[in-house]
């Protein structure tokens, strides 16, 4: 069975300092559940340190190159060396903002292998596709060009990440029934790229807009295994309590 997860995407957010006071918040608040937060480079060693065994910690990007002179960029093994365990990979920020496609999120995804990170894949459609009618075909494109080559082994264990971007940030939730229908669709990609047991293993979160309000809906679909959380894992009384949902 898929492991139900809630994640945290900082984003571009926190000083260190804020980062310290958010993590004992959450670690007051999060009782016997358990969480994964992906947080700023920079904070990543500090955090490291102060969370416990119920809080995994992980990055929210990579460079695709293994080594070597690439002035600025952050290495699989780099994470890794700081206890990352976990990596958002293809996020649509990053691919609108910073010119990431289909190719290097394959190459950033095979990094993350290497080290033994655990890649949250991210895929979703834009308003215009939405309305269009032709998103399904445009998720199908972006997962198969994000697992090719990545072998059922290394699949089985990767996090999905379904996030239409008209919903990330705006307020806008897909429903539950939009995002269900997705989340279905891929399972059964997953089935058709790999077979019934890694289809039936791998995590698919829904992220976009996910609050307290909305998170019990969502997570009651059948093929909603968690969320992927921006502005509201910035606030620890949200953050928990769409954990608490789960
Ligand atoms: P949001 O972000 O929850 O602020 O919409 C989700 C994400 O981009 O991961």
């Amino acid at each position: 069975m898929s492991k139900k997860v809630v994640i945290g995407n900082w984003k571009m957010n926190t000083t260190i300092d804020e980062a310290i006071n958010l993590v004992i918040d959450l670690k007051e608040g999060l009782g016997d559940n358990s969480t994964i937060i992906c947080v700023p480079y920079t904070h990543l060693g500090v955090v490291q340190e102060i969370v416990d065994d119920r809080i995994a910690v992980g990055a929210q990007n990579l460079c695709q190159y293994e080594n070597g002179a690439y002035t600025g960029e952050i290495s699989s093994q780099m994470l890794q060396s700081l206890g990352a365990e976990f990596v958002v990979i293809g996020h649509s920020e990053r691919r609108t903002h910073f010119n990431e496609n289909d190719e290097t999120v394959n190459a950033k995804i095979k990094q993350a292998l290497l080290s033994d990170i655990v890649p949250i894949i991210c895929c979703g459609e834009s308003l215009n596709l939405r309305q269009s009618g032709e998103y399904l075909p445009f998720i199908e494109g972006q997962i198969k060009a994000a697992l090719g080559g990545v072998d059922k082994k290394a699949a089985l264990d990767s996090i999905i990440a379904y996030e239409p971007i008209w919903a990330i940030g705006t307020g806008e939730t897909a429903s539950a029934d939009q995002a269900q229908e997705v989340h279905a669709f891929i399972r059964k990609l997953l089935r058709s790229l790999y077979d019934e047991e890694t289809a039936n293993h791998m995590s698919i979160v829904y992220g976009g807009s996910v609050k307290p309000s909305n998170a019990t809906e969502l997570f009651q679909q059948k093929d909603i295994d968690g969320a992927l959380v921006g502005g509201a894992s910035l606030n620890a009384s949200d953050f928990l309590q769409i954990i608490n949902a789960l």
